[in-house]
This record gives structure tokens, C-alpha cells and sequence, in this order.
């Protein structure tokens, strides 16, 4: 059992501008990103890139949320001018900015930005066609609360896809997990039972989970259409 975080909600991200911009840095670079995530997790996280394509496929007036937006790497694949309502959210407002710098400097002057905790979102039930939640749920307080609070805002039918360390996966990888838990950057997090959990517990069907080393690509659907 990995330690729970009493720092608060947000934990370090909020504070820490420092850890949260390298971070950025180091995940918007593709091959840095690709080769600690084999280095660390002994994953491969090509998929994080190949899935922003998906963004163009989607229809025109589609309603999206990316949470954790971070510095905004999912929202690459967005082409400006696309009519899509995209809206990332996000605790830390050092990351917001970035994201806000990156959006602009690629035209997509329609992104919104909300600063706010996954725990309590700020929009109506049923709201959003898509959820991108990468690298997301490993850094929460309450994973399974998080989840839940995704599937309220989802349409039924809407699509919930993204990321995130899991534990059990590998020695090394558990000691990692348990050095970011106590820097108060990581949360509980879980395994790919805990995350299935989550997912069904929440009122998603359609459940995927591919892991890669200790990383989890995922997809699921909110029942109802
Ligand atoms: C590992 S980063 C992932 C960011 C982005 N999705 C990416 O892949 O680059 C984790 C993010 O979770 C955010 N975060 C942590 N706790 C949060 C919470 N309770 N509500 C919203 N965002 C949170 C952090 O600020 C940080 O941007």
C-alpha cells in the first residue's frame, strides 16, 4: 500500500512552479519524453503523440475537456479554425499560462482556459463528448472521485481517453512511484485493477487498458447514449 498525501488537493503541483515547468518541458519534447518513459516507467509513450491526431477526426461542434491539461500537449492535434469547443482545466496556474503561450503560438485562439480542481468542475452534467485525461490520474488525490466527477460532465456516450503510471507494475517502478508520493507530486494512484475499478465503479463501459511497463493507455464510454 503506497502512502496517502495529506498535503492537500493539488498537492505540489499548485506550489512548485519549478517541478511542474520541467516537467512541461520534458514532455512536449517527444524524444526526451520517449526515452524516460522507457528509462523510468520501461514504457512506451509514443501513444500520448499518435492520439492527438485523433482531435481532427472528431466532428465539427464537438465539446471537449482536457484534464489535467498541464502545458497543453494534448491539444496539438487541434487545427486552428476547427469549430470544436475545446476547454482545458488544470490546478496549476504556472501550467495554465504555459498552456495558454502554447495554444496561442498555435493559432488556437478558441482553446479556453479554466483553472480548477478535477474534484469539483465547474460545468453542467453531461456537458462534453470528450475527455482527454493524460498523465492525469497517478498525480490526484482521490483517482476514483476524479473519475467520477469526468463521467458526470461526459454526455451519455461520450468518450473518456488518457494515461497514467500504475503501481504493481515492476520493482524499480514501485520505488519511483513511492519517491514522487512523498515529494507530494503523485497520489495514491493504483494498479490496472484499481484503474478498471474506477472506470466501471463510475458508470463507464466499453473498458480499455493497454499497459505499457508501468504506463496505462486507456478508453472508456459513459453508458446511456
Ligand atoms: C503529470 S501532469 C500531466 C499534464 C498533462 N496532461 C500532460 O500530459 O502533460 C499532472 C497535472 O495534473 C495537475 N493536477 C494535479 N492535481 C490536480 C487536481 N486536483 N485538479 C486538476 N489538476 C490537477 C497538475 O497541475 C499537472 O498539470
Amino acid at each position: 500500500m503506497l502512502p496517502r498525501v495529506t498535503d492537500g488537493k493539488g498537492m505540489r503541483w499548485r506550489r512548485d512552479r519549478i517541478s511542474a515547468v520541467l516537467y512541461d518541458v520534458g514532455v512536449k519534447h517527444q524524444r526526451v519524453a520517449a526515452a524516460l518513459g522507457r528509462l523510468l516507467w520501461g514504457s512506451d509513450v509514443r501513444r500520448l503523440y499518435s492520439e492527438q491526431h485523433l482531435l481532427a477526426s472528431l466532428p465539427e461542434g464537438s465539446v471537449v475537456i482536457d484534464i489535467p491539461c498541464g502545458g497543453g500537449v494534448a491539444f496539438r492535434g487541434l487545427e486552428p479554425g476547427r469549430r470544436l469547443a475545446y476547454v482545458a482545466v488544470d490546478l496549476s496556474r504556472a501550467l495554465i499560462l504555459r498552456a495558454r503561450k502554447e495554444a496561442a503560438r498555435r493559432g488556437l485562439g478558441s482553446v479556453r482556459f479554466v483553472e480548477a480542481d478535477v474534484d469539483a468542475l465547474p460545468f453542467r452534467d453531461s456537458h462534453f463528448d470528450l475527455c482527454l485525461a493524460y498523465n492525469g490520474l497517478h498525480c490526484f488525490a482521490s483517482p476514483d472521485q476524479a473519475v467520477s466527477e469526468i463521467t458526470r460532465v461526459l454526455r451519455p456516450g461520450g468518450i473518456l481517453r488518457g494515461s497514467t503510471v500504475l503501481t504493481g507494475q515492476g520493482r524499480r517502478q514501485d520505488i519511483l512511484i513511492r519517491l514522487w508520493t512523498g515529494l507530494g507530486m503523485f497520489g495514491p494512484g493504483g494498479g490496472a485493477g484499481e484503474l478498471r475499478s474506477w472506470l466501471s465503479d463510475a458508470g463507464l463501459s466499453r473498458i480499455q487498458v493497454d499497459v505499457t511497463g508501468a504506463i496505462a493507455f486507456f478508453s472508456a464510454q459513459k453508458r446511456g447514449i
